[in-house]
């Protein structure tokens, strides 16, 4: 049994009173509601006490958007996991398109992260996911699985802890276009099959894979309703406190009725 896992990323969005607002907005609207899924709310680095704080009555999870391996150190601009840890963070994003792509990191990157990530018995939530152009030329398939190989293929099955895989189809991020579920639904289940040969089946049956791209209170209920997706990863419709609060309502739902 996966439990569906719900993640805002609000990426470089809301202050510290703005996240205040926010966190209640949402609290008020999911209060007292029967929801097994687990919400998670990953704030930018200077509200994350702030959340913490206002999520301290909740069994919600903080996330961290980013870190860097190294404990400590002349890293001038960099946070470390021991620092996420210690504002309380449970879990950490990735490897997201973002950080690939606007500030260069390499799979190698993402998979030292990975490896500090675990070793501070932090969640990752490993983002992977193809371009347009990649997609157009066939190449989804063998983008992602190059991208788990760099990320989790340093890992040995005994030693590794939990961590959660999102598969973000990066021309689906931001623009309003979401993956079909049948598109997503591939990928996931190609990422479910990696996690069977890599690993072992009982790796592939307990980990979640979360689908991430334009994710809006309209298409939880058909994503969630595929098989291999567990959950969401939401940008933009997660810094709205009503449509957020939909996403987890209905995703949860979707979920539930689906029998996972
Ligand atoms: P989006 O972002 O929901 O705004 O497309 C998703 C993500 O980047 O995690």
């Amino acid at each position: 049994m996966r439990v569906p896992l719900i993640a805002g990323n609000w990426k470089m969005h809301m202050t510290r009173p703005e996240a205040r607002e926010l966190v209640r907005g949402i609290k008020s609207r999911l209060m007292g509601k029967e929801i097994r899924a687990q919400v998670g709310l990953a704030p930018p680095f200077t509200a994350l006490e702030t959340v913490a704080n206002e999520i301290a009555d909740t069994n919600w999870i903080l996330v961290g958007q980013n870190a860097f391996w190294e404990e400590k150190g002349a890293f001038t601009g960099e946070i470390s996991f021991g620092m996420l840890a210690e504002v309380g963070c449970k879990m950490v994003i990735l490897g997201h398109s973002e950080r690939r792509h606007i500030f260069g990191e390499s799979d190698q990157w993402v998979g030292k992260k990975v490896q500090a990530c675990l070793q501070w018995g932090l969640v990752p939530i490993v983002c992977v996911g193809e371009t347009l152009d990649e997609r157009e030329s066939g190449l989804t398939l063998k983008v992602v699985e190059r991208q788990l190989e760099g990320a989790l293929g340093g890992l040995e099955e005994n030693a590794a802890g939990e961590f959660v895989i999102a598969y973000e189809p990066v021309w689906a991020i931001g623009t309003g276009r979401t993956a079909t579920p049948e598109q997503a639904q591939e990928v996931q289940a190609m990422v479910r099959d990696w996690l069977r040969r890599r690993f072992s089946p009982m790796r592939a049956s307990r980990t979640r894979i979360l689908y991430g791209g334009s994710v809006k209170p309209e298409n939880i209920r058909e994503l969630m309703e595929c098989p291999d997706i567990d959950g969401a990863l939401v940008g933009g419709a997660s810094l709205d406190a009503l449509g957020f609060a939909k996403i987890v309502e209905e995703g949860d739902r979707a979920a539930r009725e689906g029998g996972k």
